[in-house]
């Protein structure tokens, strides 16, 4: 099901369609229609596609928290707001009925992405991340971590500061090479410590990679080993990891 199937073209965030990389009208990256199938919904925007004004479709919390941030951060912080809104309105066909500016999307009580009141924060778990060019912002009834990143050669470069001996050693044999390898575990440890709501540090040093693939990696965090999947995009990698203790899906993955 298409979310411009379920969407009107009406609704206050229908221009958003020239910034969305996913669902895209013309046709989705195959990497992303995959990356889909795993969630109950994914959003994924274009950073240089975003307008610089963007006010008009927030809350007065997410303006008032907007307003102390730099540029950079402004931006993925707003494009996280509006994915959520989105994503809100694909998962509850209703809440197009409701302006934007009213659809909370901040928790009052930590820096977690939230989904609006009625939008089935009840059902759904939410997650976000973003990088220089890309937002991603997905819901799935079951809890995971979602991370993007691309500095593949830096994080290779920074390998002390996250990866253990072993991890290190993974990444020489890695098909694909040790850079590309040392961005998987990067951002499976980041995604994990969405998952589980822990500190990044904590997840550095607890978080263990059994498996690094190309497509799908395993990683350990206490007695559990959470499924991971990857799916490189342009020049990003999108990371979605399940806790492995609930997970009531069936995955599809093809590609
Ligand atoms: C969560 C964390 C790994 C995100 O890393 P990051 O480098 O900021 O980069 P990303 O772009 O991938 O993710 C940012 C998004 O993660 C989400 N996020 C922030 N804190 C989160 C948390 N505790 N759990 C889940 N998601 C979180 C937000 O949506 C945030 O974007 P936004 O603020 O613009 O909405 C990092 O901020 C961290 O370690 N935070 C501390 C976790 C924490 O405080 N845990 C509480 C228990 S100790």
């Amino acid at each position: 099901l298409s979310i411009h199937a379920t969407i009107d073209h009406e609704h206050d965030l229908a221009w958003m369609q020239d910034v969305l990389l996913h669902p895209k009208p013309s046709g989705d990256h195959p990497a992303l229609i995959e990356a889909n199938k795993l969630c109950s919904g994914l959003i994924v925007l274009e950073h240089r596609k975003l307008p610089e004004d963007l006010q008009e479709y927030l809350t007065p919390d997410e303006t008032h928290r907007a307003d102390r941030m730099g540029a950079r951060r402004r931006q993925g912080f707003l494009a996280v707001r509006l994915g959520l809104k989105l994503l809100a309105r694909f998962l509850f066909p209703d809440m197009q009925k409701i302006p934007a500016n009213k659809l909370q999307t901040l928790d009052d009580e930590s820096p977690r992405p939230n989904l609006p009141e009625f939008a089935g924060s009840e059902k759904y778990t939410v997650s976000a991340s973003h990088n220089k060019h890309l937002t991603v912002v997905a819901a799935s009834i079951n809890s995971f971590g979602i991370d993007v990143e691309d500095r593949a050669a830096q994080a290779w470069r920074g390998r002390n500061f996250f990866m253990s001996a072993l991890e290190q050693e993974m990444a020489r044999q890695f098909s694909l090479g040790p850079e590309k390898a040392a961005l998987r575990v990067w951002s499976c440890k980041e995604a994990t410590a969405k998952a589980y709501n822990i500190d990044l540090n904590q997840a550095v040093w607890r978080v263990h990679l059994k498996k690094i693939g190309e497509i799908t990696s395993l990683a350990k965090y206490k007695s559990g080993k959470n499924d991971v999947y990857h799916f490189a995009v342009n020049e990003c990698l999108i990371t979605i990891l399940f806790k492995n203790e609930d997970v009531k899906r069936h995955c599809r993955i093809t590609q």
